[in-house]
């Protein structure tokens, strides 16, 4: 079982085997194997599934080589519980087809109040005239799965397929470090049993995800969901370990006893279930699940929660309502669609219709065309969406959009709008093809298409477009972040020549800029200070802000991480390049490209002698930030950030985002309309409540 008890029992013996690892002899293997097992296991489970780290990251790998460096000195100690089991070893050639042991069936859908009145209302035909205690959980928005554990090992892993069928992904289940390779089914006589669940990635390791997509030049997945199913069917398992994939477990689906044991209590109802897992070392959502008696309690919380789903880490598409009582369950059974049992509360959709009135082309700093449709504008989930970006031509022809037809536009939370599909059957014939323009729309060079690639592009290094693009990417708010340097500046700037590539940023006649219309001496003053301070700016920002292909902010944080001079990029090897978290051939190739060509390592020197940082002493934002070690949660509205932005914020200063309310977090900052949460952290005296300004004003000092 995992708690807080064994938490400090292992402590101590993480203690004991880092010292004997600093001696490097081990006298009992046998032992010491075993040892590191159940501290690595704990602390996947505190790092995975409880979000609150037990081990420094240092301290963890030094564990897990030691481990590895005794199984292969005693290859006869390996169990297929190992966590080194984890680690996979080539490629999935197939994924094989299997049944499931009970069909995965869906859910049923109520939308409003009265679907689910109506639902209570034939669960009562069944059980009898009373209020039932029902379950309300997340509907989390990933790709069902389903575990089998025999004897205490997790034997087979499937995604949910046809719901009869599904492909045995096994391999890849265990690079998500949130599932246990093995768990104490036998403390509960369980022989064997078969658990569903969901399988997401959270909303920040998808930006991250969609940023690095979008610096190769890659549409962008849509939403979480296509990306943890795409995730789990990748052939390279190693792969699948470095999406930060998250498992929710929220049903049992098949549970066999060992010979003449008897069920134990704990697997009576759904709550029990689904708590008995937690303490095995799954993750489930019994935390955030609520118990309550009749409809009416499940109506309003229903109603509530919908306001609060933007404040989960993952997306949701709505709750599910279970009837908590196994026993009950059992007396109304199923359709050949969906249990009667339970019922899936749906949000409203984050979609709108609106008319595609023209298409843009837009070139981007590496001369990438995008067509960007135009639509008459219209709100979804918080803002209005006039502009959609849809990528390349490929995106184009594939759902068959054409000018004047309505489309679907989805947005959910914080992602980039995107056309789902155009609505054809409200088609009256006037709509037109999309004509892919085959010059540069701005310098008129003809566009090229490299073979295997769907993005259509201008070649001309000098398009007048690019180089805006460029300078405009430079100063952007990731970037360099020189706030009043943004893109019609840069244009006018540019048309004027008084600025014509990077190190002209540094060196601006603002004589003659405050002569212009409409620059007076304040405007001049903001946009001097704000080009100064950016030389000051943590080098991961510089390296970003160069604009070299396929490098996104994640790729620049690595690098930045891993060299202490830029410079020394100058000199790298592919090797090197390759050996860093995240980095493959293509973007090894595209670094090394830009640091082998001269007139690239002559603005570079350039903007050094400018006065640029390019060293990591002096990095404000490394992991080692200002606020590392300490935890913070939002809730509420803020007046001014977005959460996104707090969130981010934090993290770049070496704090992390918690995940609920508890005596580990350090900080709660709550806006309007904060609710449980902020109550919850009043009752915990040692959580610090700030609102924005207070948070705001705490991150400048500290
Ligand atoms: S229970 C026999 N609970 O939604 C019933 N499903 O639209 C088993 N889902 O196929 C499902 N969150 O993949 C259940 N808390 C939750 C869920 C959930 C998401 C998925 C599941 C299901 C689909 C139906």
């Amino acid at each position: 079982m995992y708690n807080k008890e064994s938490g400090i029992k292992l402590n101590e013996k993480s203690r004991a085997l880092l010292k004997e690892i600093a001696t490097g002899i081990t006298s009992n293997a046998a032992k010491t194997i075993n040892d590191l097992r159940e501290v690595i296991n704990y602390s996947d489970w505190r790092y995975y599934v409880k979000d609150d780290p037990a081990l420094a990251d240092q301290e963890y790998d030094r564990l897990f080589e030691w481990l590895k460096k005794l199984e292969e000195q005693h290859p006869e100690s390996v169990t297929p519980d190992s966590p080194t089991q984890r680690v996979a070893k080539g490629l999935t050639k197939e994924f094989p087809t299997v049944d499931h042991l009970v069909p995965m069936l869906s859910l049923d859908n109520s939308y409003n109040a009265e679907d689910l009145s109506e639902w209570d209302r034939r669960c009562r035909e069944f059980v009898g005239d009373r209020d039932i205690e029902y379950c309300i959980e997340p509907k989390f928005d990933g790709a069902g799965i389903s575990l089998i554990y025999e004897n205490d090992l997790l034997t087979r892993g499937a995604t949910r397929g046809d719901g009869v069928q599904g492909e045995d992904i096994t391999m890849n289940l265990k690079q998500i470090r949130s599932i246990p390779l093995s768990a104490k089914f036998s403390s509960l006589s369980v022989h064997q049993i078969e658990i569903r669940g969901e399988v997401l990635i959270n909303k920040n390791k998808f930006k991250q995800f969609n940023d690095q997509r979008l610096a190769e030049n890659l549409p962008p997945l849509a939403n979480p969901r296509n990306a943890a199913s795409g995730s789990l069917r990748m052939i390279d398992p190693k792969e699948v370990g470095k999406r930060g994939l998250e498992a929710f477990l929220y049903h049992m689906s098949y549970l066999d006893f060992q010979e003449g044991k008897r069920e134990p209590e704990a697997f009576e109802t759904h709550y029990g279930t689904l708590n008995a897992l937690s303490q095995l070392g799954f993750r489930t959502p019994v935390d955030i699940m609520k118990v309550v008696k009749g409809i009416d309690k499940v109506i309003d919380y229903c109603k509530t929660f919908e306001n609060k789903r933007d404040e989960l880490p993952y997306e949701i598409d709505g709750l599910v309502v279970k009837v908590n009582e196994y026993a009950l369950q059992d007396k109304m059974g199923m359709t050949t669609h969906h249990p009667r049992w339970a019922m899936a509360y749906k949000f409203k959709p984050r979609q709108a219709s609106s008319k595609l009135r023209k298409v843009e082309f837009q070139v981007g700093r590496t001369g990438t065309i995008t067509p960007v449709a135009k639509i008459d504008p219209v709100p979804l989930s918080g803002v209005t969406v006039s502009s959609i970006s849809m990528f390349n031509e490929d995106v184009i022809r594939e759902k068959d959009i054409r000018v004047g037809d309505t489309i679907l536009v989805e947005r959910a939370g914080d992602v980039i709008p995107y056309i789902v599909k155009p609505l054809t059957d409200l088609r009256n014939g006037s709509e037109k093809e999309i004509v892919f323009p085959k010059h540069c729309p701005v310098c008129g060079d003809k566009l090229v298409k490299e073979p295997g690639e769907s993005a259509w592009r201008c070649v001309n290094i000098n398009c007048e477009a690019q180089v805006v693009e460029r300078l405009v990417h430079f100063g952007s708010k990731d970037a360099m972040d020189i706030r009043n340097l943004g893109e019609a500046n840069v244009k006018r700037f540019y048309e004027l020549k008084l600025l014509r590539d990077i190190p002209g940023i540094y060196q601006l006649d603002f004589e003659k800029i405050s002569q212009l219309e409409g620059f007076g001496k304040k405007s001049v003053d903001n946009l001097r200070t704000a080009i100064e301070n950016s030389k000051q700016q943590p080098l991961h920002r510089l390296i970003f802000a160069l604009g070299i292909r396929f490098v996104g902010e994640t790729t620049a944080k690595t690098l930045a991480k891993a060299f202490h001079d830029l410079m020394e990029l100058k000199n790298i090897t592919e090797e090197k390049l390759l050996s860093l978290e995240d980095i493959g051939p293509k973007v090894a190739g595209a670094i090394l490209q830009f640091f082998s060509n001269e007139d690239n390592i002559r603005m570079l020197e350039k903007l050094r002698s400018l006065g640029i940082n390019m060293k990591n002493a002096g990095n404000k934002e490394t992991a080692s930030g200002t606020l590392s070690g300490l935890t913070f949660l939002f809730t509420g509205t803020l007046p001014s950030l977005k959460r996104s932005e707090a969130e981010t914020l934090v993290e770049s200063k070496g704090g992390k985002i918690a995940g609920s309310v508890s005596s580990k977090l350090n900080y709660l900052i709550a806006g309007e309309e904060a609710g449980s949460k902020l109550e919850k952290a009043k009752r915990i005296n040692t959580v610090k409540i700030l609102n924005e300004e207070e948070f705001l004003q705490m991150i400048k000092t500290e």
